[in-house]
């Protein structure tokens, strides 16, 4: 009180100034510690209000998030490329490992490294970019992992990451995430991605791999054409289905001996469409709502192809007469198909169908199979892959060697025929590709192809 007092005195001019030195008056201020603790605090907390007023008025004006979450498609192509150009500057690493299979079916492990869950910074175009990495709490982590497992490798949004930059524009975000898609797209359009259902995930199968010309799958007759012509059709046909009410949904069935290019065939379609391929083993699925997750959770331009339907489910007599057998002399388990037949059945008509979806089933023994399953609607195209005949062997003759003259090629054919043994694509092609160099060789040799 008393030193308020003096103070007001000593600003009017009429009193004197030296009677009470300001020099002291500081010095005895500053000399009490709870006064000075209160100037510093009065100060640091001055500055700490101004510096978050400017922080807001910055963040509002000046810094742009975006927020991608995990069931944008670029959210994991982003995190990628956030960790190739910051392997310094992440330090809170994830580890995402999987079990993958290579293209014989071993498996490896393959580790990838992503920015953790917290605060990372990294350098982009002359640009300093926060990322925050989050996971949505309020699921709890069963429910996630559960929920994970049904939808594959796609998640509902129950993750994100907010980048932030000073003065991002809606352009330069633009240019950020082509940039980093670039390398994904590219190898997407380059190859021909197949991918495998293991264990409740649908997983890529190895690298894309190179495209397959639809020429190098050779058919009987007009066989090729009349398939693609099909399938052109449904694709462009869009319209129809939805206008008339019909589930926009075609079913083909691929049957005849081993080796006669049924799979290559339909690798060589979705080359040929730009679809990629989901492969899937009956025998994989553990439950029957597996499968319908399976089968029902399908990106668009993919192809479904269900391998040797044959395995699973025979006829239903011949399963009777397998479980009389098994009694008999207990035979060792094949490895068991878990789904049923009817869960099959459901899952191909599916009530939530995905649009336009387009399942392959092959087999080398149609006559196993449950007339239910290849019923129209299920089954809506059958074509019958056959062993060689002659015009396969002449057309797969002039692939291989192309400036021959026609009567090496009848003198090929002929002699191969005369074997009077069924030749199948697969056996042919390994022959002539033995022989590539020389086509005097191959008729040469031509006993040997079986
Ligand atoms: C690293 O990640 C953990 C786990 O999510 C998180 O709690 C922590 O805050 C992160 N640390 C940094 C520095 O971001
Ligand atoms: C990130 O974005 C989400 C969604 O907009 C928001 O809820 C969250 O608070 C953001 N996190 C940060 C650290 O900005
Ligand atoms: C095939 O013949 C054509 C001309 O008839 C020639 O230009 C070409 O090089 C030949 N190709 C091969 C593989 O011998
Ligand atoms: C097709 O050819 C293979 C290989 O020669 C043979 O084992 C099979 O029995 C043939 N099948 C038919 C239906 O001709």
């Amino acid at each position: 009180m008393v030193l308020s007092k003096d103070l007001i005195a000593s600003s009017s001019k009429t009193l004197v100034i030296h009677s009470f030195p300001v020099k002291g008056l500081v010095k005895q201020i500053l000399a009490n510690p709870v006064v000075l603790g209160g100037i510093t605090l009065a100060a640091l907390g001055s500055f700490w209000y101004f510096w978050d007023i400017l922080k807001d008025f910055f963040r509002q004006n000046y810094l742009r998030t975006l927020v991608i979450s995990s069931d944008n498609i670029a959210f994991h192509w982003v995190i990628d490329h956030i960790n190739k150009q910051s392997r310094r500057q992440t330090q809170n690493l994830s580890l995402d490992s999987k079990l993958k299979y290579d293209q014989q079916g071993n498996g490896y492990l393959r580790n990838r490294f992503h920015p953790g869950y917290g605060t990372h910074y990294f350098y982009y175009k002359d640009r300093w970019i926060t990322v925050t990495r989050e996971k949505d709490k309020s699921l709890s982590q069963s429910i996630t992992s559960n929920i994970n497992r049904y939808w594959g490798s796609k998640s509902r949004a129950q993750e994100w990451v907010n980048l932030t930059t000073y003065g991002g524009s809606p352009n330069f975000w633009d240019e950020f995430l082509q940039d980093a898609s670039k390398d994904e797209i590219k190898q997407k359009n380059k190859g021909l991605s197949i991918e495998r259902f293991r264990d409740g995930y649908w997983e890529e199968f190895g690298k894309p791999r190179r495209k397959r010309p639809l020429e190098s799958v050779i058919l009987d007759g007009s066989m090729a054409k009349n398939i693609l012509k099909d399938i052109t059709e449904f694709i462009e046909s869009s319209d129809w289905y939805i206008e008339n009410g019909v589930p926009y949904r075609r079913g083909y069935l691929f049957y005849g001996p081993p080796g006669t290019g049924k799979t290559s065939f339909i690798a060589a379609l979705a080359s040929h469409f730009g679809y990629s391929i989901r492969m899937l083993s009956l025998n994989e699925p553990s439950k029957d709502t597996e499968l319908n997750f399976a089968l029902n959770d399908t990106p668009k331009k993919t192809f479904i192809l269900l391998e040797d339907i044959d395995a699973a489910f025979s006829s239903r007599e011949d399963d009777k007469d397998k479980d009389e057998e098994k009694s008999d002399s207990k035979k060792p388990e094949e490895p068991k198909c878990k789904i049923s037949f009817s869960g099959l059945l459901n899952a191909i008509d599916g009530v939530a169908s995905a649009e336009g979806r387009i399942i392959f089933m092959t087999t080398n023994y149609k006559e196993r199979l449950d007339s239910a399953l290849i019923r129209p609607g299920r089954v809506d195209f059958e074509a019958y892959f056959d062993n060689c005949t002659k015009e396969m062997v002449e057309k797969m003759f002039q692939r291989f060697y192309k400036n021959q003259t026609d009567d090496l090629c009848r003198e090929f054919i002929n002699t191969a025929f005369s074997l009077d043994k069924p030749i199948s694509p697969a056996q042919l092609q390994r022959y002539l590709t033995k022989h590539k160099q020389s086509p005097l060789q191959a008729l040469e040799h031509v006993s040997e192809i079986i």
